[in-house]
């Protein structure tokens, strides 16, 4: 744990919930003194308490700690929203569905933001029966590479992991692919929609 929570991040929390700090304290047994000095950082609620608190607060412990409220509003959210994260140190790969708070060799990982995939990042497709075959012509060296190719649909996902001097190539079966995301180490993350990538590829 590289942080504790903070009186800031409580009050904040206490006060979206519409409560008092005697309301809070009732919640959690205790007085409504102490939280008054946790607010003013007078004092911190011992780790006993972070379970009920984050629960009285209507939170996560590891978003009460990060000082992060993270909501998907929208609980329904389709894959369309989810987000990659990949772990620079050991290169693993997180795909979820919403926002998440998520940590991996001791980092905490932003979510990839996709950019439209550029010359050197293009992203060609071909329809092969009813697959779509995926190519990136790229390099495929120890140092750079496509490390992965995804295709997300409004209900789930396909994704390929690939290593240094495999080939940047992979087949999604075509139902409901909205998007197509290909991966460089050095680069980040790339997009194209299947529209954009049949107009790129060779006739
Ligand atoms: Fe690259």
């Amino acid at each position: 744990m590289d942080k504790y929570v903070t009186g800031a991040v409580i009050r904040k929390l206490r006060e979206n919930k519409k409560m008092t700090q005697e309301n809070l304290a009732a919640r959690i047994h205790v007085s409504s003194k102490a939280v008054s000095k946790w607010e003013t950082g007078q004092g911190f609620p011992d780790i006993s308490l972070l379970e009920p608190l984050a629960e009285a607060l209507g939170i996560s412990v590891i978003e009460l700690l990060s000082g992060e409220d993270i909501r998907n509003l929208n609980r329904s959210s389709n894959m369309m929203k989810g987000k990659f994260y990949v772990c620079p140190v050991c290169g693993n790969v997180i795909q979820a569905a919403g926002e998440a708070l998520i940590s991996c060799c001791g980092i905490k990982l932003p979510p990839m933001e996709a950019e439209e995939a550029d010359e050197e990042h293009a992203i060609k497709m071909e329809v092969v029966e009813d697959e779509y075959f995926v190519t990136v012509d790229h390099p495929m060296d120890k140092d750079h590479y496509i490390s992965f190719l995804a295709a997300v649909a409004d209900q789930g996902i396909q994704f390929v992991k690939l290593y240094p001097e495999s080939c940047a190539e992979a087949r999604f079966k075509i139902s409901r692919v909205r998007k197509i995301y290909a991966c460089c180490n050095r680069h980040g993350l790339f997009e194209v929609t299947p529209a954009r990538a049949a107009r790129r590829s060779p006739a």
